[in-house]
């Protein structure tokens, strides 16, 4: 194999070391303890629900910016915005959630195709959808989250854990509430049904 070029001026003690496969140092699903005042086995539970809002929350965020590109019609100006900030607010919380696995000493989900296997929200079509069915692929998604959010925040207030608790509750289910309440108001008639 040719070796890389190299001037003959280069130190050996500042060479970057480009080939380095030292593999796995922290396997997916362990935990490191921390002083954190939580038991393991508390971190591992709150861990693997984190993970799991992870995979969805970052499908969530990736499916607003799907149709934020796609969207089409006459609100197409004000949807192409409004996904937009949903996709970055979502972004934010995909970096809060993240950020709390690893405070409990876990290891996130980070790339497509782990999220991909792990997601439970439906995989939706690579084609364009009409911006109706693209705003109740999205509120089907939001509902999804709130109701394991707000199962999970009972789960680790039980076990003590507060912080993934506030985290449950103050940025995954507010933020997801919020936005379902804003995506579904688009959803309704323009002209109501008369009544008899
Ligand atoms: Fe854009």
């Amino acid at each position: 194999m040719a070796k890389t070029p190299r001037s003959s001026n280069t130190p050996d003690s500042v060479a970057p070391q480009l080939k380095q496969h030292t593999g796995v140092t922290q396997e997916y699903g362990t935990i490191v303890k921390l002083p954190n005042g939580l038991t393991e086995s508390v971190c591992k539970k709150s861990v693997a629900l984190l993970n799991q809002t992870l995979a969805d929350t970052m499908t969530l965020r990736d499916m607003y910016k799907k149709h934020h590109w796609q969207v089409v019609g006459p609100t197409f100006d004000q949807l192409h915005l409004l996904f937009d900030k949903h996709y970055e607010a979502q972004a934010e919380l995909v970096d809060i959630v993240a950020e709390r696995i690893q405070v409990l000493g876990g290891v996130t989900l980070a790339m497509a195709a782990d999220v991909a296997e792990e997601t439970r929200i439906p995989r939706p079509p690579r084609g364009r959808e009409p911006a109706v069915v693209q705003m109740s692929r999205l509120a089907q998604a939001h509902e999804m989250i709130i109701i394991a959010a707000r199962k999970n925040a009972e789960t680790v207030a039980d076990t003590g854990d507060s912080g993934t608790n506030d985290v449950l509750v103050s940025n995954v289910l507010r933020t997801n509430e919020l936005q379902a309440w804003f995506l579904t108001e688009h959803l309704v008639a323009v002209t109501p049904t008369p009544t008899a």
